[in-house]
């Protein structure tokens, strides 16, 4: 890690401050620490080739190696395997690597998402209606991400409707899932504002989500399995580790945003510790290619970012934390930094809370009390799991859903 994560560190017998993405020096710690198995959590390093590497040198790795890791490093190359292997669910799109004809397709589209190719911690996506005010808007962040030439450009359909997750382990042919999560991107309160990494999250005990039926859940599904299939015939060994797929329910359906080949931010903290199964067991699954099968407790779970004042647009980093008496909630942090005791806020989210319980209004309740308990200047979104929110969602896919029958 790049920052003394308190977290990470009270677990490890050792750790080595660096950034994630130098892979040499990663790989020459594995080493040093004769590590047996290394899991890959975030997508930076994948891009870098870290699997590819730690596996060279004699390192167990769970993810997917530089070339699989496309799925989510490179958004026309996933859009452009997905086509290939007719695999559904993409809105229509093109890729563009010059202006004109860049500009003369949101023209015939109309109503678009601008999406760079590249990673961009999730805040490069930017949609009509939302951050873009209009086509000559949407030109406009085209063309500036054309200037930055880091690759090209994707541009979409717009779609409307709510967004879902659905994580999965997977060893190259089986794919076992998780319970499904919403998590919120916008920064504030009623899901407006920017963009960020997501602010929070949400599950349910039955594994669905309020506003998204079994068979929606299983189209998702559905789609990812297509994808491990058709992996299988572009790389050797096929896609293993985590699989994450970005789903939105529209009125036409279900359609994929995108693919991560990870676990989700903040998604991670709802399945995770309702995992009942063996989690090195699956791990050894993955590797072995017998991924055994997975079973999650029907409990919902709620989770709340606190992050720096100001985030994502001038968050103000160095502010103290302080961890108070949080009761029931579970307490994750992220992009802190701790030194002497003390705990600083980097540039992003801070720290998370979630709740666990049999309900998602004591679940709610419980990360609410985890968020009092923690002292010091931060934002966060109180809304994340409130039946207020939830059932806005769920009124707002009624709607949807009509004219899916007009
Ligand atoms: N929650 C979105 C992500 O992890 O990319």
């Amino acid at each position: 890690m790049s920052n003394k994560n308190p977290g990470i560190s009270r677990l490890c017998k050792d750790f080595l401050l660096a950034p994630e993405t130098d892979i040499e020096k990663v790989g020459a710690y594995a080493a040093r620490c004769r590590i047996d198995l290394a899991i890959i959590g975030p997508e930076a390093p994948l891009e870098r080739g870290i699997v590819d590497l730690l596996e060279e040198r004699g390192v167990r790795c769970v993810g997917p190696g530089k070339e699989a890791a496309r799925i989510e490093t490179d958004k026309a190359w996933a859009r452009e395997f997905m086509q290939r292997h007719s695999i559904r669910g993409s809105p229509a799109f093109g890729i563009f690597d010059e202006k004109r004809a860049a500009f003369e397709f949101i023209d015939e589209l109309g109503d678009v998402a601008v999406k760079p190719s590249w990673l961009t911690g999730g805040k490069g996506v930017r949609t009509m209606g939302d951050q873009l005010e209009d086509v000559d808007d949407a030109k406009r962040y085209a063309g500036e991400l054309l200037d930055e030439g880091k690759g090209p450009v994707v541009i979409e359909e717009k779609l409307i409707g709510e967004e879902f997750t659905i994580q999965a382990f997977v060893d190259g042919n089986t794919i076992r899932e998780s319970p499904a999560v919403q998590d919120h991107k916008r920064a504030y309160e009623g899901d407006v504002g920017p963009n960020t990494g997501g602010m929070g999250s949400y599950s349910c005990p039955d594994g669905l989500l309020p506003f998204i039926t079994r068979s929606e859940y299983e189209e998702g599904l559905a789609i990812m399995k297509e994808a491990v299939r058709a992996m299988r015939e572009e790389v050797e060994g096929g896609y293993r580790g985590i699989l994450y797929g970005q789903f939105i329910l529209t009125s036409a359906g279900v359609r994929l945003l995108e693919f991560n080949a990870r676990f989700g931010d903040p998604e991670a903290m709802n399945v995770l510790p309702l995992l009942e199964s063996d989690f090195v067991g699956i791990m050894e699954g993955i590797l072995d290619g017998k991924l055994p099968s997975t079973t999650y407790s029907r409990m919902a779970t709620v989770c709340k970012y606190a992050v720096p004042k100001g985030y994502p647009v001038s968050p103000k980093k160095n502010a103290i934390l302080r961890i108070g008496d949080i009761g029931d909630a579970k307490l994750f942090f992220a992009s802190v930094n701790e030194v002497d005791g003390k705990i600083y806020t980097g540039t992003s989210r801070s720290l998370a809370v979630v709740g666990i319980a049999e309900d998602i209004t004591d679940a709610e309740r419980i990360a609410e009390r985890g968020l009092r308990g923690i002292e010091g200047e931060f934002d966060c979104r109180h809304d994340i799991g409130t039946l207020e929110l939830i059932r806005k969602k769920v009124r707002r896919i009624e709607k949807i859903r009509s004219l899916q029958t007009e």
